[in-house]
């Protein structure tokens, strides 16, 4: 039974988390609404299988989660780097940060003063981080899983993200919904593999979520 429970014992996995913020200047971001909850639970599942667990996180959690390796970070440059230093030699990397698809083109180190008129922000794209590291050979060996934040079109979109960004999973969740995903303690996701819908997880708690992912996750690395 422990041997059982601790399937992933002397396995390194990495999971992201949190909506990275993308300065305007000393006090302003670019940003988004997630919490990284659902990074969180999935960094406990991973830590309670026995893997040695990394979290890199645009959102501190809270309280501290016991025996997680805690990388915090602000921008997807930053969520990037510190892939690069933590991933390899990992089993699993579980990507549920919300990366910022946009930055500023300049950040303002002086607090930017209000004018009287209209203000443009002009921004710029950031990397694909799960592209970049597929195309530098980093995440060879790596089972790899992505989140998919959508409104609508959940199984046909994340479909495409998981091609685009040659995935082994990807789980998807739809991000306009109140009672889950983006800031809840709750979610209700589909899982696909490269053939369609592996599993749909019903409304539950994150943590139940994570476990059900995981668990998927087990059945693909046996
Ligand atoms: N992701 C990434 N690098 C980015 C943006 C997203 O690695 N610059 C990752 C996310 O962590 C997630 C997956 O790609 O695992 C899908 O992210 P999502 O925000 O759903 O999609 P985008 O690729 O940003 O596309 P769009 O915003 O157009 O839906």
């Amino acid at each position: 039974m422990a041997a059982e429970a601790y399937w992933l014992d002397g396995a390194r996995v990495v999971v992201t988390a949190g909506g990275t913020r993308e300065p305007i200047d000393p006090v302003r971001y670019v940003g988004n609404r997630s919490s990284g909850k659902m990074g969180n639970a999935l960094a406990v599942a991973a830590a309670a299988a026995g893997a040695h667990t990394t979290l890199i996180t645009a959102a501190q959690p809270e309280p501290a989660l016991e025996g997680i390796e805690v990388v915090g970070v602000d921008t997807a440059a930053q969520m990037h780097a510190a892939l690069l230093e933590w991933l390899p030699g990992a089993r699993i990397l579980m990507m549920a940060a919300a990366v910022a698809d946009y930055r500023p083109g300049r950040t303002s180190p002086v607090k930017i003063k209000k004018g009287s008129g209209p203000w443009t922000l002009e921004l710029e794209p950031t990397e694909d981080i799960l592209q970049s590291l597929h195309a530098s050979g980093v995440r060879d060996g790596v089972f790899v899983v992505g989140f998919a934040a959508e409104t609508g079109d959940l199984e046909a979109n994340a479909h495409a993200k998981l091609h685009a960004k040659h995935l082994d999973l990807i789980v998807v969740n739809d991000v306009g919904r109140s009672d889950i995903a983006m800031g809840s303690d709750y979610n209700e996701v589909t899982v696909l593999d490269e053939h369609g819908v592996v599993d749909r997880l019903a409304r539950a708690p994150k943590h139940d979520i994570a476990a059900a992912i995981l668990a998927i996750v087990r059945t693909r690395l046996r």
